[in-house]
């Protein structure tokens, strides 16, 4: 549809015939534009060497968009002979649709609102930054969503005001309309609240920080105080360098959970009479506010400033994780419970977050929250970002309540974008780019009426992992711009090959501005997969475009061309492959073999991994590749939500088996439990099994449990390993009440 109106409308505006129409849409375009563009029609290049907007009021905002910005293209200036010029489209249209008419001296901008024109202006930035020039001809685009967002968390870790302008410049390169600011956390509180300066002195520090994964056994620290914070006048030129890009920032005040850092300044806001300290390491902690009448008072208070100075229609509340085990300890929150005939802590955390929807109404702004506001009672004009998964927002949609998506399996641009083992230390997880660029926002399952209910979707940057704002544009850009044309185009105008293209020259492009992007164009993902009766071999899939690949393994130690596919795994050790183009040389990708007897088995999962940790699929498990204990998640670690692990091995004969071992990934912090149970079974027929062996409370002392079950007189040609999900996460811990995840590699069998 979105299609059709595009067309007409161009039509109007350059006069093209029914037949041209065709032509038009057929013009294979050289430009590298992200997001693409719904329309381009290009006829030679323009003469413009120069950008001359109106010295009328009404181009300010505009001008300033391409000013005020890091990234630089040709001159622009101001003058009353201007050669850009806006005026309205022909044909009705929906909000942030645009055309540009780019003649040979001059440049016309069509488009019936502000944000058609701020998006106007941003695809102008692409075009002359990345090429130096402008090409002449029609280029036309309209936004499929109109909440087209990026967060940015400022807590964990801080960003200077320039670094922040910085990020909107990047919003702003790609279309995007909303910031999500996070500005308080456990580990730090970041805007200036004037009613109280502790929040300033106090909660804006921290007295060191985590080094390492949150994982390592034991936890390292680095000894330094670490903090600061926006004054309200850093804060106003933000939000009004942003709003001179057409974006609105959206604050985040967190509460009732991730509130430490606050409680460390004002401790008389916490159920218990104690101490706090603002965090150190990361995670969810059980100290949260009280929901007593000085709490709403202090929140209230703290409400009134923000919203003096973000413009947005939006203040975010945040909502997620936080655990009620202060609120059951307390009598104060149990006596409330009663008095207010509330269900549970869980009817508490709704009153609580009505309770501030109501003020934040009343002064005429509304509220988001994380899907969490869902439990206990949804207030009644929250809008809801479902993060856990996509159920939240189907759920809201479905409560005729707006919804913005931006689950993990997305949108959650802390993870790893690459299963390298070379890349930066993140947080674990794995995203790619073409995994990003996969999305789309509308959940099958919602009902066409309630389509309308999604606003759109936002790509979110938790800090842990980033101290610098180099790390932020590594985990940010490439995925940022998959996410954009998510958001612009419709599902069956995406093209990801086309963008993979385009993205190359945004790569150059970001690493001759001394951009710290990451470059996964020359990585390659070996995998390992059995065959049955023959065992291991490399498949390499699909490798760089025009690239070779080369080989080390045991018997060959220097880079070979001699890739022979199948590549069959043999001989234990070390191999390595890499793609090499022309003097370009990726990064290597290393393997590590060790043979056992169940590689040449089949392998079948009664229950499937979930989708985001499926590794190789089934191979992973008897591959005879070791997932690293670094980081669950790649090709080897399967992980279960919920679900139990129940592989069944065939072997090609009968076998004799003197023990079996397997791994088991454990990292509470993300939700990942050992097993409750294992158990291993026999079989005579592959039908009837027998229990040979059990083992109950399963430990591990650092991040892998490693166990070995040793067998005297086995003899089997069917062989079953069964282990039992830990269950639903237990209170007071990270990610309570959810299913924990059972993460296994690699049952060897010798
Ligand atoms: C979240 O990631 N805790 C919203």
């Amino acid at each position: 549809m979105k299609n059709i109106i595009y067309i007409l409308l161009l039509c109007s505006i350059v006069s093209c015939k029914q037949d041209s129409i065709k032509n038009a849409l057929e013009t294979k375009a050289n430009l590298a534009l992200i997001p693409a563009p719904d329309f381009i029609k290009l006829d030679g290049d323009s003469e413009l060497t120069e950008l001359v907007f109106s010295v009328d009021n009404s181009a300010d905002k505009y001008f300033n968009a391409l000013d005020q910005s890091s990234i630089k293209g040709f001159p622009i200036s101001r003058s009353a002979n201007p050669n850009l010029t806006f005026s309205k489209l022909t044909q009705p249209s929906t909000g942030g649709h645009f055309v540009l008419e780019i003649g040979k001296s001059s440049v016309k901008v069509l488009a019936d609102d502000e944000e058609g024109k701020f998006s106007a202006m941003s695809r102008l930035l692409q075009l002359y930054s990345m090429t130096g020039k402008l090409p002449s001809g029609v280029i036309g685009s309209a936004p499929r969503f109109e909440y087209r967002g990026m967060h940015l968390d400022v807590a964990r870790h801080f960003y200077s005001v320039d670094e922040v302008k910085k990020y909107l410049d990047y919003l702003f390169f790609y279309g995007y309309n909303k910031f999500h600011w996070h500005l308080t956390e456990d580990q730090g509180w970041r805007i200036e609240i004037k009613q109280y300066p502790k929040l300033q002195e106090v909660a804006a520090f921290r007295d060191e920080t985590l080094i390492g994964h949150y994982n390592d056994v034991p936890q390292k620290y680095d000894g330094k105080k670490y903090g600061g914070f926006y004054t309200q006048e850093e804060v106003k030129d933000i939000v009004n360098y942003a709003s001179n890009k057409g974006i609105e920032v959206i604050p985040e005040i967190e509460l009732p959970g991730h509130s430490l850092a606050a409680l460390s300044a004002y401790p008389e806001l916490g159920c218990e009479d104690k101490e706090y300290k603002a965090a150190t390491k990361w995670g969810v902690f059980d100290d949260i506010y009280c929901p007593t009448e000085a709490t709403f008072k202090f929140l209230e208070n703290v409400m009134d400033e923000v919203i003096t100075l973000f413009p947005s229609k939006y203040i975010h509340i945040g909502g997620d994780e936080a655990p009620k085990t202060a609120w059951r300890n307390s009598k104060f929150c149990q006596d409330l419970i009663a008095k207010e005939g509330l269900k549970d802590e869980h009817g508490l955390q709704s009153y609580f977050i009505k309770r501030m929807e109501k003020y934040i109404n009343s002064k005429g702004k509304s509220i988001i929250g994380w899907d969490e506001i869902l439990e206990g009672g949804l207030a009644p004009n929250a809008t809801v970002m479902s993060w856990r998964g996509i159920e939240g927002g189907i759920e809201a949609a479905n409560a005729n309540h707006n919804v913005i998506m931006t689950p993990t399996s997305h949108c959650y641009f802390d993870y790893y974008q690459s299963n390298h083992k070379d890349e930066p230390l993140a947080i674990g997880g794995y995203l790619s780019v073409e995994k990003v660029y996969s999305y789309d926002p509308i959940p099958s399952e919602l009902p066409v009426d309630k389509h309308k209910h999604i606003l759109g979707a936002q790509g979110n940057l938790w800090t842990e992992y980033l101290p610098t704002f180099d790390n932020v544009e590594y985990m940010v850009l490439t995925r940022m711009a998959a996410l954009s044309e998510v958001l612009w185009k419709s599902k069956d105008q995406k093209n990801f090959q086309s963008f993979k293209n385009n993205l190359s020259e945004h790569i150059d492009f970001w690493k001759s501005l001394d951009v710290n992007v990451s470059d996964h164009r020359l990585d390659i993902s070996p995998k390992v997969l059995t065959k049955f009766g023959e065992g291991p071999y490399v498949d390499f899939g699909s490798y760089p475009e025009g690239a070779e690949l080369q080989f080390v393994s045991p018997f060959q130690k220097l880079w070979s061309n001699e890739v022979k596919t199948p590549f069959s795994l043999t001989e234990d050790g070390y191999y390595s492959f890499r793609a090499v183009k022309g003097k370009l040389e990726g990064r290597s990708s290393p393997l590590t073999f060790t043979n056992h007897l169940g590689t040449k088995a089949s392998l079948l999962l009664k229950n499937p991994p979930a989708e985001q940790y499926g590794g190789v699929g089934a191979s992973s498990l008897n591959n005879g590749i070791i997932g690293p204990i670094e980081k669950y998640g790649g090709n080897e670690w399967l992980g279960f939500n919920g679900d139990d692990l129940e592989a069944e091995m065939i072997f090609p004969d009968i076998t004799e088996i003197t023990s079996i071992d397997v791994r088991f990934f454990n990292a509470n912090g993300q939700w990942i439990y050992l097993p409750k149970r294992i158990e291993i079974f026999s079989s005579k027929n592959g039908k009837t099994y027998e229990s040979l062996k059990s083992l109950d409370n399963v430990k591990a002392r650092g991040k892998v449990a490693n166990l070995k079950i040793n067998f005297k007189d086995l003899k089997t040609k069917y062989l079953k390993v069964v282990a039992t999900n830990y269950g639903k996460i237990p209170q007071g811990k990270q990610g309570e009440g959810n299913r924990a995840w059972l993460f296994v590699d690699e049952i060897s069998i010798n």
